[in-house]
């Protein structure tokens, strides 16, 4: 998982928006395209996906990876991504049995809480904006377990924190 949060834990406004993200000051593009660079797959809620479709008006960000959209409502699959809705221990075992990069699990929360509740994430990069947005979107819904993690690294870009975590 790798993903923009505000202090307060959200991901996104209640409206989606992501106003508070895009102007924190960062520095160079905060590690993105290191850590593209190391995926190739990529893992994303249906609402993440519209969103990107949006905002980036068609043009799909990630077309040089494999992309699949979790969906209970879309199926088929376009140009840019395939849409599932198979479980996902089985589809995501299925993945990480073959060789290959990372598998980057984009977001939303929903989808998120899908699979940090099978236990499926094997590492966390949060970036943290210095923003109480007070209320959104949440990184993390409540789960009955606890996931004990171990932390990698800790980054500075300007204003923003990454903290990279593995589970343990
Ligand atoms: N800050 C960041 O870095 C960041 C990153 C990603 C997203 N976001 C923001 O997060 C917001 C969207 O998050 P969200 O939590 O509302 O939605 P989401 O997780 O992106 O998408 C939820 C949808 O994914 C599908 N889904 C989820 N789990 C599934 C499963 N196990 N099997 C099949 N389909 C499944 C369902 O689609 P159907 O309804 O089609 O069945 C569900 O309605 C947007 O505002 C986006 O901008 C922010």
């Amino acid at each position: 998982m790798y993903i923009a949060a505000s202090l307060d834990g959200y991901i996104a406004t209640e409206d989606d928006s992501l106003e508070w993200l895009f102007k924190t000051e960062g520095e160079g593009d905060n590690g993105y395209s290191d850590f593209y660079n190391t995926v190739d797959t990529i893992l994303i809620g249906r609402r993440t996906y519209d969103w990107i479709i949006e905002v980036e008006k068609g043009n799909f960000p990630y077309k040089d990876k494999e992309c699949y959209v979790f969906s209970n409502s879309q199926k088929g699959k376009n140009e840019n991504v395939e849409f599932v809705n198979k479980d996902v221990v089985e589809f995501t075992n299925e993945l990480k049995r073959r060789n290959g990069e990372n598998i980057w699990l984009v977001g939303g929360g929903n989808l998120l809480h899908s699979f940090i509740k099978e236990r499926l994430v094997d590492e966390f990069i949060v970036t943290v904006a210095p923003t109480l947005i007070g209320s959104g979107i949440p990184l993390f819904n409540k789960t009955d377990f606890e996931l004990e993690l171990r932390l990698k690294s800790i980054r500075q870009f300007n204003q923003f924190a990454e903290l990279h975590y593995e589970v343990k």
